[in-house]
């Protein structure tokens, strides 16, 4: 007699929040949401993080914007969005009608901006959560100052904290010594999830003519060459926090999604990938319940932090 195949929980949570799944769709990869909804069912996403937002809208860096390199992509978009107020009033309405879990992502120049940016949203209904970006590398006057900075870093989070009524998660650098640190600062004022992490600085040359392949010189590095990285960032992180992490860099595979989780992840985000494939993301969830079937994986939250350090090798 054949047997039936078990079923598979994907649920996840973060804090109070439930997703039906641990794929989330990351800022700066999958436009407002609502410019794939041809394609991809939103509703199935275990939710999906919007552009990054500013309170003015913002124009950008010059092109080229993104230049590929082996495994990996290197992009200056220069933070261009329409700005908090447009997307308030032209994307977020279909997002609502979608049933898509929506999280903004949050940013500015000076403490007060995020502040502003977290304002206009708390008026809007609809959305789920706001992921502050402290950790961009892009922009010179940008958030980078906040996230390599545990002072600076409890200041931004601890004044985002004071603004938002709904679950507060802050998107951390790569670009630290030690992740731990930065974790606690932003842990210790409020928090409710850590998002890690962000692209890591880098240049691409083009040695014929001897200039940077990016109109803004330098980037940030994303894709699968950063996924070992930022793992061992997730795990140290994790081994000195209480609040949920989220993780991403190179995420491509459902193996990639449980070995996130492994290392003590219990979402992740897809970043990238969604450049290979736009359907990326909700393919992940079909790829992960077939990985659990596959592995007599019941419930993928069973999996979080169990890497099993003492058959671990360095090599
Ligand atoms: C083209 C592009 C634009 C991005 N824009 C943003 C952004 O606006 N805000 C942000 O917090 N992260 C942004 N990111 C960073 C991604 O959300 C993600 O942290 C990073 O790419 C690592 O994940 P990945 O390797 O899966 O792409 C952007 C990344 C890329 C490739």
């Amino acid at each position: 007699m054949s047997q039936r195949p078990a079923e598979v929980d994907l649920r996840v949570s973060i804090g109070t929040l439930h997703l039906k799944n641990p794929i989330i769709a990351a800022s700066g990869t999958f436009g407002y949401g609502v410019e794939f909804s041809p394609l991809v069912n939103l509703s199935r996403l275990g939710a999906i993080v919007t552009k990054g937002l500013s309170i003015q809208p913002m124009n950008g860096a010059p092109g080229p914007r993104i230049s590929e390199s082996a495994s990996g992509l290197v992009n200056a978009i220069g933070l261009q969005n329409i700005g908090v107020k447009a997307f308030v009033s032209d994307k977020l309405p279909e997002l609502r009608r979608q049933g898509a879990m929506v999280v903004a992502n949050v940013f500015g120049q000076t403490i007060d901006d995020y502040v502003e940016v977290i304002r206009v949203l708390e008026d809007a209904e609809g959305l789920a959560a706001y992921e502050l970006n402290i950790s961009c590398p892009n922009v010179e006057r940008g958030g980078v100052e906040y996230s390599t900075d545990p002072l600076l870093t409890a200041a931004v989070v601890d004044a985002a904290r004071k603004a938002a009524q709904r679950p507060l998660w802050v998107k951390l650098s790569p670009n630290v010594n030690a992740i731990g640190l930065i974790a606690k600062a932003a842990e210790s004022e409020g928090a409710d999830a850590l998002v890690i992490a962000n692209t890591y600085p880098a240049l691409c040359i083009d040695a014929h003519n001897r200039r940077s392949r990016l109109g803004s010189t330098t980037g940030g590095l994303s894709g699968p060459a950063i996924k070992p990285i930022t793992m061992r960032l997730v795990y140290e992180a994790a081994k000195v926090i209480h609040i949920p992490i989220i993780g991403l860099g190179g995420i491509e595979s459902p193996a990639d999604v449980a070995e996130y989780i492994l290392a003590g992840a219990s979402a992740v985000q897809v970043g990238t990938a969604h450049f290979v494939d736009p359907r990326a993301s909700e393919k992940l969830i079909d790829g992960l319940e077939i990985w659990c079937r596959d592995t007599n994986t019941i419930e993928i939250s069973g999996l979080r932090g169990a890497l099993n350090v003492a058959q671990a090798t360095s090599e």
